[in-house]
C-alpha cells in the first residue's frame, strides 16, 4: 500500500521528542524539546550557524532561514543553567521526504541536517541523544529509512548509517579534454538566475524519480542554489544556462561560477554547482558547453555518479582527475519495508540475518526475488534452517544500508570483512543494480 508521504511528514513535524533521549539528557540537567516559536527558531538558527563555523545571522538572514526551513522539524537541547538558557547547546533538523530506490519506486525517508553541539558542551553524548531520538521517533511513525549528507564521514556509522551513495568529484583540464560525445541538435542559452529558479524545481522533480539515490530538493534550497535571495552569498558569481531541445522544451539546466586566475587569466576555473539533465542530449550539450568555455583552464564538478558517462565523452581521459567521495548516507529503519520497495538485479533467495545495535529494526528475513527482479520478504523464524538453495547473508544494518541502493556490491563488503555470506557472487548479483546511485546536491 502506498504511503501518504505529506500526511506522514505532517505527523513527524509535530511528534513529541523521544522519551528515552529526553530522560538521558535530563539526567545531565539538559532539556530536549521541539523548537516552535519564531523567537526560538531564530535562537536555534544562530546556534546552527555557529556550529557550522558560519557568521552570526543578521535579521535578513534569519528571515530567510525561517522561510526556507519551514518544512523542517527543528529540535534543540537547552542548558537551563547557561547564561542564555534560550540558546540551544545542541540542534538537529529533520523532515520526511522520499528517496528513489532501484526500480523507480520512492520510499519515505527521514532527512536529517543541522546536527550541531556547542563546543562548550560537546563529547557528552548530546549528538547521540539527538540523532538516536529522531531516528526512534521516525521509526515509531512508520518511516522506513533515514538519510543525510555529512560534513564529517566518521560520525554516523555508529547510528547505523551507511555510505550508500558514493559520488565523484572531478577536476578537468578542459583544454586537453577534447570531445567524443554527441553533438545535440537543441540550443544552449544563458538565462537569468531567476529564470533558473523558475524552471529548476519542475525539472528536478522529473529527473529525480528516475535516478536511484535522489531526494526532492527542499523548496527553499533552490534560492540558495540560484542565489535568488538578497542574503545569498556571492550570488552575482553564479551563471545560469538552459538547454532547449529541437522541439522547444527546456531539458537541461546548469549553474556554474568562475574563479579568475590572477596569474594567468586564461587559466581561470569554472565550478559547476548543479547540472540537471532530463535526457542524454541535454547532458551532452551542457557538458560540451562547460568544457568549451573561453578563458577557463580547469572545470570542477562534484556529486556526479560513480558511473558518470562524461569519462567516455572526452577524448583524453587523463584530462580528468576523478575522486570518489562518500556523500549520501542511508539508515534503514524498517528492513522488511525497505527490501520490499526496491527491485533487484537477479533472481535468488537470500536468508538475511540483520543486526541493529540500536534495536530499531533488524532480525531474520527471507528475500525471494523472481525472474523480473521483484522481491517478496517474509520473516525467517529463529531456529529455522535456511531453505535449500538460499544464500545466507549475516549483515549489520549499516552494511545493509551501504548495499541497499546497489551502489556498493555485497562482494566488496564481504571482501572487506564487513559481511559474511555463503555465496558472495550470488548475493552481489541479487542486491546489485545496473546503474550507480547519485544525489546531485547536499542538504
Ligand atoms: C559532530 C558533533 C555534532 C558531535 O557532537 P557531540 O555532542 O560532541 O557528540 P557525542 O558526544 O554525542 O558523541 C557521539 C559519538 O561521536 C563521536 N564523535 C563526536 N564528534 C566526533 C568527531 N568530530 N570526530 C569523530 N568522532 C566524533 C564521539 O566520540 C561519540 O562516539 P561514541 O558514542 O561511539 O563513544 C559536534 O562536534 C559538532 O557540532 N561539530 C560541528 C558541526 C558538525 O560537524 N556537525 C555534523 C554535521 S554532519
Amino acid at each position: 500500500m502506498a504511503i501518504d508521504v505529506p500526511a506522514l511528514a505532517a505527523r513527524q513535524r509535530v511528534a513529541p521528542v523521544d522519551d528515552e533521549s529526553a530522560r538521558r539528557l535530563a539526567a545531565s540537567g539538559l532539556e530536549l524539546r521541539l523548537v516552535t516559536t519564531d523567537e526560538e527558531r531564530d535562537a536555534w538558527s544562530q546556534s546552527v550557524a555557529r556550529g557550522f563555523l558560519d557568521t552570526e545571522r543578521n535579521a535578513e538572514q534569519l528571515d530567510a532561514v525561517r522561510e526556507r526551513g519551514a518544512h523542517r522539524r527543528p529540535v534543540g537541547v537547552y542548558d537551563t543553567a547557561a547564561p542564555d538558557p534560550h540558546a540551544p547547546v545542541g540542534s538537529v533538523a529533520s523532515w520526511v521526504t522520499e528517496l528513489t530506490v532501484p526500480g523507480g519506486s520512492t520510499l519515505p525517508t527521514l532527512a536529517i541536517s543541522a546536527v550541531t553541539v556547542a563546543a562548550t558542551h560537546h563529547r557528552r553524548g548530546i549528538a547521540r541523544a539527538l540523532v538516536e531520538g529522531e531516528l526512534r521517533t521516525a521509526a515509531s511513525l512508520g518511516v522506513p529509512l533515514a538519510s543525510l549528507t555529512v560534513s564529517e564521514s566518521q560520525l554516523y556509522g555508529r547510528y547505523g548509517f551507511g555510505a550508500a551513495v558514493p559520488v565523484t568529484s572531478w577536476r578537468i583540464d578542459n583544454r586537453r579534454a577534447g570531445w567524443l560525445g554527441p553533438d545535440p541538435s537543441g540550443r544552449v542559452d544563458f538565462v537569468s538566475r531567476e529564470r533558473f529558479r523558475e524552471l529548476a524545481p519542475a525539472l528536478h522533480e522529473r529527473v529525480r524519480t528516475s535516478v536511484v539515490g535522489e531526494v526532492p530538493v527542499p523548496a527553499g534550497q533552490w534560492d540558495t542554489f540560484a542565489g535568488t535571495r538578497p542574503d545569498a552569498k556571492d550570488a552575482a558569481k553564479t551563471r545560469a544556462v538552459q538547454y532547449t531541445d529541437a522541439a522547444g522544451e527546456v531539458r537541461g539546466l546548469l549553474l556554474y561560477s568562475v574563479e579568475e586566475n590572477l596569474v594567468d587569466y586564461a587559466r581561470s576555473t569554472a565550478t559547476v554547482s548543479l547540472l540537471l539533465a532530463e535526457d542524454r542530449e541535454a547532458h551532452a550539450a551542457l557538458w560540451r558547453f562547460v568544457l568549451g568555455l573561453d578563458l577557463i583552464g580547469e572545470v570542477r564538478a562534484s556529486e556526479l555518479a560513480v558511473d558518470e558517462p562524461l569519462r567516455w565523452m572526452i577524448a583524453d581521459q587523463r584530462a580528468a582527475h576523478v575522486e570518489v567521495v562518500d556523500h549520501h548516507y542511508v539508515r534503514i529503519l524498517d528492513v522488511a519495508a525497505a527490501l520490499e520497495a526496491r527491485r533487484y538485479g537477479a533472481p535468488g533467495v537470500l536468508a538475511l540475518d540483520v543486526t541493529d545495535p540500536l534495536g530499531i529494526t533488524g532480525g531474520r528475513w527471507l528475500l525471494r526475488v523472481d525472474d523480473d527482479g521483484r522481491g517478496v520478504v517474509e520473516r525467517w523464524p529463529d531456529g529455522d534452517a535456511a531453505p535449500a538453495g538460499a544464500t545466507s547473508v549475516t549483515i549489520g544494518v549499516t552494511e545493509l544500508a551501504i548495499a541497499y541502493l546497489g551502489g556498493v556490491s555485497l562482494g566488496t563488503l564481504a571482501a572487506a570483512g564487513r559481511v559474511s555470506t555463503s555465496d558472495a557472487a550470488r548475493a552481489s548479483r541479487v542486491l546489485g543494480w545496473h546503474a550507480a546511485p547519485r544525489l546531485s546536491f547536499r542538504y
